[in-house]
């Protein structure tokens, strides 16, 4: 940390890590807070793609600062002039991560408390997409668990680094960026297929984390989505929500969402808006959330148009191999992409 930095913020506890950095709470000293401090070096990302990958997350960050109640806050971004290390200056998550709780108290947990995460989700799929922001790699492991009621825990999104910005010309929406057993089917196959993918992505990995809280089991192997053919999800899919169907408390109506949100093809899959009305969540949300009627109006209003064309980064997150390729795509012949 440079001077600037250790003057104002004081590191005292080690996070977490993954594939872009590690995170540290620290004591603000202008503030009189406690915060999160993202530091990512760019001896993990490969200089040439880093002013990319760094000032990428915190503006994209930034696009949230009135949705403080889904998207984690954003403080400030540092770059070191030096070495160009990189720090994001966020909003402390005192609990962890929703993984660090899955963990904690492994196995199936009733379906009320999975209930209570997944109306959190499409709140969370709702200001994303209102806010023309493609996450990329929504995971148990980028939620943030911000508090605990007795519902269960309240979770933020965190970890933009993948984030895509739907209509920014830079963007293509083609390449297979998360983390396998996460990414929707049509994102792990984006290169065979040829197809620009959208906002459903995120549908598609929210859902992935809903089942994982409702049995217990992750969804997808994560080998199995790096080669995976359409005829496969659909058959993992339906044979994994066939065996839920016969298991003992689990209702229709959260049957009912899985089938549409884990739906492998991304035109008939809900959008974000259809998560936010389906009646397994739509009263909980307007329970946690009031002002959740005006995200279902913003977002209806808010129409995904696939444009842009220009370079794009890929990587995948939770594998060993880190790759960055550029590509060029023209969407614009596509006016409503999944
Ligand atoms: N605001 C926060 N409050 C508390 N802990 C945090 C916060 N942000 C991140 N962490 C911790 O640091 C870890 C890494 O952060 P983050 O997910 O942003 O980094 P990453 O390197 O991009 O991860 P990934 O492996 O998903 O690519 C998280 O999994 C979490 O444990
Ligand atoms: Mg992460």
């Amino acid at each position: 940390m440079n001077h600037t930095i250790m003057q104002r913020y004081s590191l005292r506890r080690y996070l977490g890590a993954g594939a872009s950095g590690s995170t540290w709470e620290a004591e603000d000293a202008n503030k009189k807070k406690r915060v999160a401090i993202k530091m990512m070096s760019p001896r993990l990302r490969g200089p040439d793609l880093w002013p990319i990958a760094t000032s990428h997350e915190a503006s994209v960050l930034e696009r949230f600062k009135d949705e403080g109640e889904q998207i984690i806050a954003f403080y400030a971004f540092y770059e070191e002039a030096k070495d160009r290390t990189a720090y994001i200056v966020q909003e402390l998550a005192e609990h962890g991560t929703l993984a660090d709780y899955m963990s904690s108290s492994p196995g199936a947990p009733d379906e009320e408390a999975t209930r209570f995460i997944a109306a959190q989700l499409c709140l969370i799929l709702g200001v994303l997409k209102r806010k023309n922001v493609v996450h990329m790699d929504l995971k148990a492991g980028n939620l943030a668990v911000v508090s605990k009621v007795s519902a269960g825990p309240v979770i933020k999104a965190i970890d933009f680094g993948l984030a895509k910005i739907i209509g920014d010309p830079s963007e293509t929406f083609m390449d297979p960026v998360g983390t396998p057993g996460h990414m929707a089917p049509e994102v792990s196959m984006s290169e065979i297929m040829s197809m620009p993918y959208g906002p459903k992505v995120d549908v598609f990995s929210a859902a992935t984390v809903i089942y994982e809280r409702l049995t217990g089991n992750r969804l997808i192997p994560e080998r199995f989505s790096e080669g995976g053919l359409m005829y496969s999800y659909t058959s993992l899919i339906e044979e994994k929500l066939r065996a839920l169907r016969d298991q003992k408390g689990v209702s229709p109506a959260a049957i009912d969402f899985l089938v549409h949100t884990l739906d492998p093809d991304p035109v008939s899959r809900f959008s974000a808006e259809e998560t936010l009305e389906h009646p397994w969540v739509r009263d909980l949300v307007l329970t946690i959330y009031p002002k959740a009627k005006a995200v279902q109006d913003t977002v209806k209003q808010f129409k995904f148009t696939c444009t842009g064309t220009g370079t794009g980064r890929s990587q995948t997150t939770g594998s060993q191999s880190e790759s960055y390729k550029r590509s060029t795509t023209h969407l614009e012949s596509r006016p409503e992409c999944a």
